[in-house]
């Protein structure tokens, strides 16, 4: 079992070279160098050459390399990927995905210049945003696009704005959504990664809503700032005590197997197969069963 952990995702304007170069420095699961809409208009030129050129010249260590494309079918979406494709990223951000013919077209196009390239197939991985009413309830459909989908990403902002909803604190108002995508990502057998959190000052607030996330089923949360990445990513990641607590289950579930029990009893809770399920993927997600 392999596990390729998204734990935080830095997103960064990719006009901006100081800043991708700071992620560069940064231990983070995953960086999302912006075309779409962290870069005005007028800069979408300079953002794919420089997101280009960070990409063949800086070196990122473990960090997982992605690009945020504009909307597909756009003329921006066509000059991004002929300026970013020849730079080999990790892969691509699909903002606002609604329809599985661009997905699957786009895949097609990854696919032939993987082909012509000599580059593996499947070399490029795509992350579709659900961010639109549309592709909230396309979202059966985008799932299972493409083969080269690994994970939904749900975009709060947008979709708030999408349904006509009023963002609060609270996120009552994206509750459905955020467990929606949770759900059709785990039936499609994807990684789901959560909205991002918009306040740089509140770190407290931040920690809640990533581990009110990890409750619900993601995987992983968007960052805007380097601040944010340690934050969500120890939320994201099993706690000493959550690892010990899984070893013991698993150790009793391996006792109980030997003599033909099935359904237990485990530090006064009554333990049976989805427990143990949840147990493996807390060893899975620190590494253990690498
Ligand atoms: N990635 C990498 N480095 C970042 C960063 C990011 N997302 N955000 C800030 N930094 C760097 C800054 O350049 C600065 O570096 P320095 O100390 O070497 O000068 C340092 O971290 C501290 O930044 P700070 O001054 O606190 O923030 P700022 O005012 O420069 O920027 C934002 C604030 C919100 C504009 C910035 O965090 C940002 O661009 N976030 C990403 C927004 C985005 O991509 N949105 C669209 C997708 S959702
Ligand atoms: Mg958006």
């Amino acid at each position: 079992m392999s596990y390729n952990p998204r734990r935080a995702l830095l997103f960064m304007p990719a006009d901006d070279l100081h800043k991708i170069n700071k992620a560069a420095t940064l231990e983070v699961d995953c960086i999302v160098m912006d075309l779409e809409d962290g870069v005005a208009p007028d800069r979408k030129h300079a953002a794919r050459h420089t997101a280009a050129q960070a990409l063949q010249t800086l070196a990122f260590g473990r960090t997982e390399r992605l690009v945020r494309l504009n909307p597909l079918n756009t003329a921006e979406a066509e000059a991004d990927l002929a300026v970013l494709l020849p730079a080999l990223p990790d892969g691509f951000v699909v903002p606002k995905a609604e329809d599985t013919i661009s997905l699957s077209a786009l895949s097609a196009r990854l696919a032939t210049f993987e082909r012509e390239a000599g580059l593996p197939q499947g070399k490029f991985t795509l992350l579709a945003i659900i961010e639109t009413a549309r592709g909230m309830v396309a979202l059966r459909e985008i799932a299972a696009s493409t083969p080269r989908l690994s994970a939904l990403i749900f975009g709060g902002e947008d979709y708030t704005s999408s349904i006509g909803a009023q963002r609060t604190p609270q996120g009552m108002e994206i509750l459905y959504a955020r467990s929606a995508v949770v759900l059709h990502a785990a039936a499609a057998h994807l990684q789901a990664i959560d909205t991002l959190f918009t306040n740089l000052e509140d770190s407290e607030g931040l920690r809640a809503d990533a581990r009110f996330g990890r409750q619900l089923g993601f995987t992983g949360k968007l960052a805007i700032h380097p601040k944010q990445v340690p934050i969500i990513q120890e939320a994201f990641t099993p706690s000493q005590a959550e690892i010990e607590s899984a070893e013991r289950l698993l150790a009793a579930y391996k006792a109980n197997q030997a003599l033909g029990i099935g359904v237990f009893a485990h530090e006064g809770k009554m333990v049976d197969m989805p427990m143990i399920k949840a147990a493996q993927n807390v060893l899975l997600r620190a590494g253990r069963l690498l």
